[in-house]
């Protein structure tokens, strides 16, 4: 059973439960290879903390003490180790060296007999080499196995894998029949030359159209991918799983992983690192060590790259910033920046599960910044739901300092005296001036000194906007300061925030008779709005975004039809949810499939009536997928709490 318990991107920090303990992803398995056991199982897991490894079921099936030993006492116990085993079926293998001679049905059978908690099918290594025929033919045969080994699993999990080659529509047929099978993990197979060969744009593809396919509640493993370098892009991608055997590997010829990329001890000009292995010794001193020992502390120190890897990434999904770590990560190799690059073709599949908003700043790190879903959702909502308050805009430029209307109310009240709608030329785009306080035009930070990739994609979005919706535009300096008019900022600006975030349709259903805004002291910014005489939306202060009150939910429901931000729940969940518990998934009958991870939505009963609103912890389709989990953070719904 899985569980989502932070996300970020495509990215969860997850729960995974086994027989044997619980997981937290992201995870890094080791791999430990039976015969040489560089690092011993015991040391992972007490001196490194790994919760689970991963081993191979056909070395050990095929030699015959280690599997008299592992049918005897178990594999657990023969590797000693507590936590988690995962283990390989010889797929691996007949990459490298040709057939295998084990059945799948034998190895699955096998994995059972000694107690592994995930085991694998015996999956065909699709070679990117391949013909797109060749990956078709040998993908019906590694699903046809995928199934038996359901079939068969007993009480063990089973990892399903994905491949597909290098052709994105077979992987992402591939990732949909295993979605439907039984199947408890979903490696991604078949990639490991694609990492060998620096080829990660391609593994992104890979990557994506497997996510597509795939069913959201299971944990995708990449198998192979073990370099702390591609760790944060292939979080970011929704990756939960990996192995690592090169921090052996690489051990045993003088390799060390570093973030930026791998070094051989003979080219490095010093050592560097000050992680528990390298402490207190210098490049001349490590090289000079005895053959064993010196693979010894190179494998160590490998390990605790992942490991110090792995826990920033996490605590960057906590903080909803693993965008940021991602574009500094892919920046140390120029294939990387490729990867990251070709991340942007898959914009708008990742807008789907990118979160509406989260707490504190987003940072620009250079123009690749411009492919994350937020730039798209941005000029994809202004475009579609902004009405101007005016027919014409007077136009400005960022000076840096936000949100813009305080930076410039001056200027701003000029312009308007004269008829005139404030719009900034903004890196993400025109930003209107009524919008300069919602996510994440406010809470962004970009370099002073633009470049020109944003200049020329603000300026012409900007055109577009301005030519849809305004009959003219003057410079915002030109206007004279003589207009007379009267205007309302703080009403133009409930209203404009009301449609960016709920749709035009929404809105004004939300905005009838009398409008009273309460504006805090303190700031001067809006925080609740009352309309004819009910309090229906309150404006949080961190993201400039509402949170919907019950009364403001009833109107929503009265003028739109199902399923329109409703997340709709079954009976023996309503006394529950109505005294202000979350929202599980298993209690969820039906969603509005537009609803985004941390969006308003309106938790109804079986007749369309309203119980309580809160918050998207998920989507629509994972909802739809997960047994287990928050689907809505519900809010008590008394006073006018944040
Ligand atoms: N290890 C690395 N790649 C693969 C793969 O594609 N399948 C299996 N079973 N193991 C792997
Ligand atoms: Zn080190």
């Amino acid at each position: 059973m899985f569980e989502i318990v932070k996300r970020d991107g495509l990215a969860r920090i997850g729960r995974f439960e086994t027989k044997s303990g619980v997981l937290e992803t992201p995870a890094l398995l080791p791999v430990i290879n039976p015969k040489i056991c560089t690092v011993t199982p015991r040391e992972l897991c007490d001196e490194f903390a790994f919760s689970a490894i991963i081993t191979n079921s056909y070395i050990i099936k095929n030699t015959p003490e280690l599997k008299a030993k592992a049918q005897e006492i178990g594999l657990h116990e023969m590797l000693d180790f507590p936590g988690i085993i995962m283990t390989d079926s010889g797929t691996f293998q007949s990459h490298m060296y040709g057939e295998v001679e084990v059945t799948n049905e034998e190895i699955v059978e096998f994995q059972k007999s000694i107690g592994t908690d995930i085991g694998t099918v015996l999956d065909i290594f699709t070679e990117p080499h391949w013909t797109k025929d060749q990956t078709a033919e040998s993908i019906e045969v590694t699903l046809e196995r995928t199934e038996k080994a359901c079939e068969i699993k007993g009480d063990m999990m089973i990892n399903g894998v994905v491949q597909g080659s290098v052709y994105p529509d077979l992987r992402e047929y591939c990732a949909r029949k295993m979605a439907d099978m039984d199947a408890d993990v979903h490696p991604i197979g078949g990639v490991v030359p694609l990492m060998e060969q620096y080829r990660y744009s391609e593994l992104v593809d890979v990557v994506m159209s497997s996510k597509r396919g795939l069913n959201p509640s299971r944990p995708v493993h990449l198998f192979g991918a073990g370099h702390p370098m591609v760790l944060a892009l292939a979080v970011l991608m929704g990756c939960d799983l990996f192995d690592s055997a090169s921090y052996a590997k690489f051990a045993r010829d003088d390799r060390m992983m570093f973030i930026d990329g791998t070094c051989r001890l003979q080219d490095m000009q010093s050592l560097g690192c000050n992680c528990p292995a390298c402490r207190g010794l210098t490049l001349e001193s490590l090289k000079k060590t005895d053959k064993k020992k010196k693979t010894a502390i190179i494998a160590r120190h490998n390990l605790y790259q992942i490991t110090d890897e792995l826990a920033l990434i996490k605590r960057y999904v906590r903080e909803g910033r693993l965008w940021e770590l991602t574009e500094t990560r892919c920046r140390a190799h120029p294939a990387m920046l490729d990867a990251l690059r070709e991340l942007k073709k898959h914009r708008e599949f990742m807008e789907k599960y990118d979160p509406i908003s989260r707490d504190g700043a987003m940072f620009y790190t250079g123009t690749e910044t411009r492919g994350r879903p937020v730039f798209g959702r941005y000029l994809s909502r202004i475009q579609d739901r902004y009405i101007p308050a005016t027919d014409k805009a007077a136009i400005f430029y960022d000076g840096g300092s936000k949100p813009y209307s305080r930076a410039r109310p001056a200027d701003f009240d000029r312009v308007r005296r004269s008829g005139y709608t404030p719009v900034v030329i903004s890196p993400f785009g025109p930003v209107p001036a009524e919008l300069d306080e919602v996510y994440p035009i406010a809470q962004s930070v970009f370099p002073q000194a633009e470049d020109t990739d944003t200049q020329i994609e603000s300026k012409s979005s900007a055109a577009e906007l301005l030519e849809r919706k305004f009959t003219e535009t003057v410079d915002g300096m030109d206007v004279p300061d003589d207009g007379t008019e009267e205007y309302d900022a703080d009403t133009i600006r409930a209203k404009a925030v009301s449609r960016y975030q709920f749709g035009t349709e929404a809105t004004d259903a939300l905005f009838v008779g009398k409008i009273e805004l309460v504006i805090s002291k303190n700031t001067g910014k809006i925080r609740n709005v009352i309309s004819d005489g009910k309090h229906i939306l309150s404006m949080r202060a961190g993201d400039g975004l509402y949170t919907l009150k019950k009364d403001g939910a009833d109107r929503i429901v009265s003028a739109i039809r199902t399923p329109f931000m409703r997340v709709r729940v079954a009976d023996d969940a309503i006394p529950f949810v109505s005294e202000g518990r979350n929202v599980f998934c298993q209690f969820v009958t039906e969603c509005d499939e537009n609803l985004r991870p941390m969006e308003e939505a309106i938790v109804t009963d079986g007749h369309d009536r309203v119980i309580a609103t809160g918050r998207m912890a998920m989507t629509a389709y994972e909802i739809k997928s997960f047994k287990k989990g928050v689907a809505v953070k519900v809010r008590s719904g008394a006073g006018d709490e944040t």
